[in-house]
């Protein structure tokens, strides 16, 4: 959700802040800016639209000289995307420029205040109060008006902030809102993620809520909100630039849908020590798992629907209640949560708003938090009791894949870590699932070498207007992201359906032609969704049925096509029927000529509510 990059060299800046904004631009790509430092005073330039339109604009960076920059591409909140609202802000009188990530609560007040003293405003953003704050405290120490402005702005913000009154140096506040610095040698970094700063350096400093940093070529320095100087650790990114790149992939999304096998074996092997699930940090005791009364998995999105699909698996061999909320709910409900309750957050960028408010309402509430995320350093990662962590390497495309199934693989590993330690898990059992995690990436594999099939298929369907998708147990759960994934980047209509509640309702909507797309893996209830595909059969549906290859025939005599995964653990299922969901909605949409890694009005972390 709007990406930022800053740079402080020797070298060009801009088409540095190019390459970092292409980088960062599935945070959000409504529009984007960049500003650069001179002796001269600050040169900007911005627009409406992707990062190569600004790119032509600028001579891929030739046409703006200077070593000192800070870029941003956008996600609009305040303001519709225009070139008014793009990013850089300059205060008014333009001594000062900032780039903004996050949203300034109180914004109205302060350019009411700030009106009241005769500024200026220029667009209709919120971003336009925090630079013209800052200029008002400005009395020639940019880090201490920084502070200032900082004390009085509410909501979540990751400034990049430049001065043409010291062009050597880049201030940075963050709260709320992701900002790292990169460190270089003779040359530092700042970005919204690591992506932009690895083709550069490897060595960055995660910044924390309330602090601020100054960045010149020859030192980075961070300060606690009273400006009091702090040493900060340097991390090593441990992954290469590649994998943040397509590598002649046409789409991140379908280079991602591939690497899959890589990615849950990273996440589960080093789990599976000597037979047993092992993980790293954690040190649940059986009294204190006996002593819950509740496991909640919360999330948004996708992670969401991990959740769901961790609920079944979990209730059923813990014998706890699970319950899954939606952290943009969780929050203002008035959870049922004490220390009696151990709350499982899923976010793969550890960066979703309504997911960090979940996770401080519950610590509220005196609940420990588990976390499951995908990136290092993240605030939810910082902040929960516990992480752990996928290993699925960066995700680009906003239509997640291998984070869902590496975040799927890690509530497996929890599942049996749980339930051995309760002690209710017969042993054979335990071996049985532990092998069937370790088979995951081989049959992930198995089904990603048929994907011209579901090629096939998709061409048959991907003029549809409406589909359906039906399901029971973990097969509903995986309805829930069979819809989104095809909806999020084909913008075809779809609903996702507990197969026994069609007739409650929903089944009117079926007519000659309609799709339904039948998920039938969990075998146990095969003769009961077979009956419910029959209801929708006969009000004229085509039917799509993906099962397991042991029931293919049985669902052959009711379907148009049918989509077989190989036999697994009911468990471990849902790993495998996403895949061919996932590859489904990639190429309807890329039938339809969607963007598919950047679709329409989405940004790939939402970090505003
Ligand atoms: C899924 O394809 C989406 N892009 C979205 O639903 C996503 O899963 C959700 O926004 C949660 O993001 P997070 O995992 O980074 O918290």
């Amino acid at each position: 959700m709007c990406g930022i990059v800053g740079y402080v060299g020797s070298r060009q800046a801009a088409p540095i802040m190019l390459d970092g904004l292409k980088r960062l631009e599935y945070r959000g790509y409504d529009s984007a800016g960049i500003v650069v430092c001179s002796g001269e005073g600050l040169t900007l330039c911005k627009t409406k639209g992707y990062v190569d339109h600004l790119s032509d604009m600028v001579c891929n960076g030739d046409a703006l000289r200077g070593t000192v920059g800070l870029g941003h591409t956008r996600w609009a909140t305040h303001g519709r995307p225009s070139d008014e609202n793009a990013h850089p802000h300059l205060s008014d009188g333009g001594k000062i420029a900032v780039v903004h990530n996050g949203i300034i609560e109180n914004y109205a007040q302060l350019r009411e205040m700030l009106v009241a003293k005769g500024v200026t405003f220029r667009s209709e953003t919120d971003t336009e109060v925090a630079v013209n704050l800052i200029s008002y405290f400005y009395k020639g120490d940019l880090l201490k008006a920084v502070a200032e402005a900082a004390l009085r702005l509410e909501g979540s913000y990751a400034l990049g902030i430049l001065c043409e009154d010291c062009p050597d140096m880049i201030v940075a506040v963050r709260k709320e809102s992701p900002l790292i610095l990169g460190i270089g040698r003779g040359e530092n970094f700042l970005a919204s993620d690591v992506t932009a700063l690895i083709p550069h350096t490897r060595d960055v400093i995660y910044m924390e809520d309330g602090e601020i940093a100054t960045l010149t070529k020859d030192e980075v320095r961070v300060y606690s909100r009273d400006l009091v100087e702090i040493k900060k650790e340097t991390a090593r990114v441990e992954w290469d630039i590649s994998a943040a790149e397509k590598g002649g992939y046409e789409h991140f999304m379908f280079k991602e849908i591939m690497e899959q096998p890589e990615a849950i074996r990273k996440t589960v092997s080093p789990r599976l020590r000597g037979g047993r699930v092992q993980i790293e940090g954690l040190d649940f005791t059986p009294e204190y798992l006996k002593s819950l009364k509740k496991i909640y998995l919360v999330g948004c999105g996708s992670a969401y629907h991990v959740g769901v699909v961790a609920k079944y698996n979990m209730e059923k061999m813990l014998r706890i209640p699970v319950e899954t909320a939606l952290a943009s709910e969780f929050r203002y409900s008035s959870p049922l949560v004490d220390e009696r309750t151990l709350v499982i957050c899923i976010s793969q960028s550890g960066e979703t708003a309504d997911t960090i408010a979940a996770m401080r309402e519950a610590k509220r509430l005196g609940a420990k938090v588990l976390s499951i995320v995908n990136v290092m350093g993240s605030t939810i990662a910082n902040e929960s009791d516990y992480c752990v962590y996928t290993w699925a390497g960066p995700e680009i495309a906003v239509a997640t894949t291998k984070a869902y199934s590496t975040q799927l693989a890690v509530t497996y590993l929890l599942t049996l870590y749980f339930a051995e330690l309760l002690g209710v898990i017969p042993d054979d059992e335990y071996k049985k699932l532990v092998e069937a995690l370790s088979e995951l990436p081989e049959k992930v594999d198995e089904i990603l070498k048929n994907k011209e099939h579901i090629q096939y298929l998709a061409s048959l369907y991907f003029n549809k207007d409406n589909i359906f998708f039906i399901g029971r147990n973990i097969d509903y759960a995986l309805t829930l992201e069979a819809s989104l994934k095809l909806k999020e980047i084909s913008y075809i209509h779809s609903d996702a359906y507990a197969a026994g509640e069609l007739k409650h309702g929903t089944i009117s909507l079926i007519e000659d032609g309609t799709l339904v797309i039948a998920m039938a893996s969990y075998v146990r209830l095969l003769e009961k969704t077979i009956s419910n595909i029959v209801e929708v059969r006969s009000r004229g549906a085509e039917i799509l049925t993906l099962t397991t290859k042991s029931a293919e025939a049985q669902v052959s005599r009711v379907s148009d096509h049918v989509i077989a995964i190989p036999d697994a653990e009911e468990m471990v299922l849902p790993s495998l029927a996403v895949v061919p969901m996932q590859l489904f909605a990639y190429y309807v949409a890329l039938s339809r000529g969607c963007s598919i890694d950047k679709p329409r009005n989405l940004a790939k972390s939402v970090t505003v509510e």
